[in-house]
């Protein structure tokens, strides 16, 4: 069982070792262009009715999640202040950092979309990772749009379609309703269980994790091909990353502000190129080096099991006994990792 554990636990000591870092400036972590983004509808242009937004510029993108947020805010004040328990913050976050280092430019080099010398706010189409995020930036932003929480009715919004692939991606809350319904039930059922008073923290995050997934899941199966643009370690880093986030969501790992935004300095700082080999790569810190390789050994020991390990991982998490244990577990490797964190 710990050998299975073992690699789960090099990420989550990230975890642990980062959240127990000094206070920290919110204000700091904020995502780039975060103030500049547009934070109300009325900050797009209207045509016909219709707000048309043009998801493939980062910062209207970024306006997206923003509205997001302000309008789910007074649903999470029950828990905390300043939306500070806001879980929806983990999406935006993720977002900053992939492009902060460089993951949603053109990686086929055709255009100069994304980069510093061209275009640097311009979201390509051919990034993997840029078109794995629309899954889970138009998809969970049109589903609170037709739950009634963000004040304008269902047909009042519009997305710009990408310079090509038009046909991949859904624009409107009708049209990702007919090509993505379960993925849409799922978030629908995460903003209707947002507005029951009764809903406990807990409960929301297991919505908001299944919606997650099955973003995912329906962006995966759609943009696989897209991975043979990178290296292979970006690329298997990036499907490491996707089985890895089925161990977060079967741990309810909370996307709140201060722990995604810890937990993301542990994350590659930059687009891995060939010859990039975990744990020896020299400009990443130690921790980025360890979560790197803790990430591969995890998908690795998945695909050996046939995912068994995280069937098993499934029933560890629904015991408080075993959550426990699985700390202390941590803590020690922590004690391995660094040996002044326990004294
Ligand atoms: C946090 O950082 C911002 C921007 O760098 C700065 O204006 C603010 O004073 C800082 N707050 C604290 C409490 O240090
Ligand atoms: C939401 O946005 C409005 C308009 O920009 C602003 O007045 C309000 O304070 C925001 N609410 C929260 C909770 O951020």
């Amino acid at each position: 069982m710990l050998s299975l554990l073992a690699p789960w636990a090099c990420v989550l000591a990230g975890c642990i070792f980062v959240s127990s870092a000094e206070v920290f400036n919110l204000s700091d972590q904020y995502p780039p262009l975060w103030n500049e983004s547009p934070g109300q509808f009325s900050d797009y242009s209207m045509e016909n009715g219709k707000y048309i937004i043009d998801p493939w510029v980062y910062p209207k993108r970024m306006g997206m999640y923003k509205i997001l947020l302000n309008k789910t805010a007074s649903y999470f004040e029950k828990f905390a202040p300043d939306n500070e328990q806001n879980f929806l913050w983990g999406l935006p976050l993720q977002h900053s950092w992939q492009f902060i280092t460089g993951r949603l430019v053109d990686p086929t080099r055709k255009t100069d979309c994304g980069y510093e010398s061209g275009d640097r706010l311009c979201i390509s189409v051919d990034s993997w990772w840029a078109d794995m995020n629309y899954f889970l930036c138009a998809l969970p932003f049109l589903a609170a749009v037709d739950s009634g929480i963000m004040g304008i009715s269902s047909d009042q919004v519009l997305l710009l379609p990408p310079p090509k692939d038009q046909t991949k991606f859904c624009l409107s809350v009708s049209s990702c309703q007919s090509s993505f319904p379960s993925t849409m039930r799922k978030w629908k059922a995460l903003y209707k269980h947002l507005q029951s008073p009764s809903s406990s923290f807990e409960d929301l995050l297991k919505y908001l994790w299944e919606a997650h997934v099955s973003s995912l899941k329906d962006g995966y199966k759609i943009f696989e091909d897209r991975l043979d643009y990178y290296s292979k370690p970006e690329a298997g880093f990036g499907k490491d990353w996707c089985v890895v986030l089925d161990y977060l969501a079967a741990a309810s790992f909370p996307t709140i502000f201060s722990t995604v935004s810890e937990f993301q300095k542990a994350l590659p700082p930059r687009v891995l190129v060939d010859g990039d080999r975990a744990p020896f790569i020299s400009d990443f810190t130690d921790l980025q080096n360890i979560v790197l390789l803790g990430l591969k050994l995890l998908h690795e020991v998945d695909s050996a099991t046939g995912s068994l390990s995280l069937a098993i991982w499934k029933i560890l998490m629904k015991t408080q006994a075993a959550k426990t244990l699985l700390l202390e577990f941590f803590e020690a490797v922590l004690a391995i990792f660094n040996p002044t964190f326990l004294g």
